[in-house]
């Protein structure tokens, strides 16, 4: 049943050997500059591969600042440090997405509340966020204050999935007129834009991942980009264990953090960073010739809605069903091509099972029938 689509993919890949969801292609400067690094002797949190990625990325974003972290996750504890997010107070995001979002809501002994997505982006819908904090928030000394459970609402996390920008700017408005600082989970849309601005810069922080399997990997690394000077200050000093510079002394001034990015790391990173409008150029084209191909089938393939520029990290289809879905997943997996459901709605997740939720109508309807297919750039 599923065999035309196995053959397409096998075809596209050129292989009917296992094909992966997603590889990291490691083509350009990265043996070299692993092997200077190695020969510097500055494997560990300070180098120049650590100074050359933040300002490569602050470039290449459009952020002011950048700051490299040692994961996707310890940039998003970190940014909801920085919003000042207390034990007992609030964070908004959505119930679709990868469960480290909530984790890092967690960290900081505070609540998530989950809302909707919408159907196309597949991210926070700002409609739903309106409609959420117009019927169940009052407004007290500058705070968003939940009538439910009369906790303060500190922050909103979006989040781009696979790649695919939602309407942040219309989310952003909606955060600035509710007190509510605004953080974007970029992490899969490193090279993703937003009517012209790449995701994460839209947000007072934003949030990035360079896991191995994101479109450019530094093994191990994240970052955090903003335009405001004070937080990249902050986060630099939050990231590296609040340590006061001086060039023999220790002093701490608070609890701190080993968030940095390894300058190891970091030289992985410089040189897939070189690469990167080439593997976006060519991800594209493989999404566009999935689109052709599924045009013509009773799946409908996941396109970038007008103002989004996606970098099509992960491919996605929708299925009639559920049980297509799983027909699919099985008969795929069983044939040595790697598909993927889409996550389970956070709220079912046992740690969040009392969270707060509003009406999750798409989010469940996306759940039942979406999964990724492979989507490594071929090169
Ligand atoms: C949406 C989202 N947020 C956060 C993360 C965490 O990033 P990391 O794996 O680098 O910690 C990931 C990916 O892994 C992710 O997909």
């Amino acid at each position: 049943m599923f065999d035309e689509v196995i053959s397409f993919i096998q075809d596209t890949y050129k292989t009917i050997e296992h094909i992966p969801l997603h590889e990291p292609k490691l083509i350009g400067n990265e043996k070299k500059y692993l092997n200077e690094c190695i020969n510097s002797t500055f494997v560990s949190s300070v180098g120049k591969f650590v100074d050359d990625v933040e300002n490569r990325l602050a470039d290449y974003t459009g952020a002011k600042f950048a700051i490299a972290t040692s994961n996707g996750t310890s940039a998003l504890h970190t940014a909801l440090l920085l919003a000042n997010v207390e034990r007992n107070e609030e964070v908004i995001t959505q119930a679709l997405t990868f469960v480290a979002t909530c984790n890092a809501i967690s960290y900081c002994g505070a609540k998530p509340i989950f809302l909707d997505v919408d159907k196309d982006t597949m991210g926070l819908s700002p409609s739903a966020l309106k409609e959420f904090l117009e019927n169940n928030t009052s407004i007290k000394n500058q705070k968003c204050i939940n009538k439910k459970t009369g906790k303060v609402i500190k922050a909103c996390i979006p989040m781009h999935t696979f790649g695919m920008p939602c309407r942040v700017d219309e989310i952003k408005n909606i955060c600035d007129k509710y007190h509510i600082f605004l953080i974007e989970d970029a992490a899969e849309s490193v090279g993703s834009f937003y009517k012209g601005k790449h995701t994460g810069t839209y947000g007072q922080i934003g949030v990035m991942s360079f896991n191995g399997n994101k479109i450019i990997t530094a093994g191990g690394g994240g970052c955090i980009v903003t335009s405001n000077e004070t937080l990249a200050k902050r986060a630099k000093h939050l990231t590296a264990t609040a340590k006061v510079v001086h060039k023999w002394d220790f002093y701490h001034d608070m609890i701190g953090y080993n968030y940095r990015m390894p300058n190891i790391n970091a030289a992985l990173l410089l040189a897939q960073l070189e690469n990167i409008d080439n593997f976006i150029d060519k991800k594209r084209e493989l999404a566009y010739l999935y689109e052709e191909f599924f045009n013509d089938t009773s799946y409908s393939f996941v396109k970038e809605p007008t103002d989004c520029k996606s970098n099509y990290w992960l491919n996605s289809i929708i299925h009639k069903n559920k049980q297509q879905r799983d027909e699919f997943l099985s008969e795929t997996n069983l044939n040595g091509v790697m598909t993927r459901p889409i996550w389970k709605l956070m709220h079912k997740l046992p740690m969040f099972q009392n969270a707060q939720c509003g009406n999750l109508r798409n989010a469940e309807w996306l759940e039942e029938r979406v999964t990724n297919i492979p989507s490594s750039a071929i090169l």
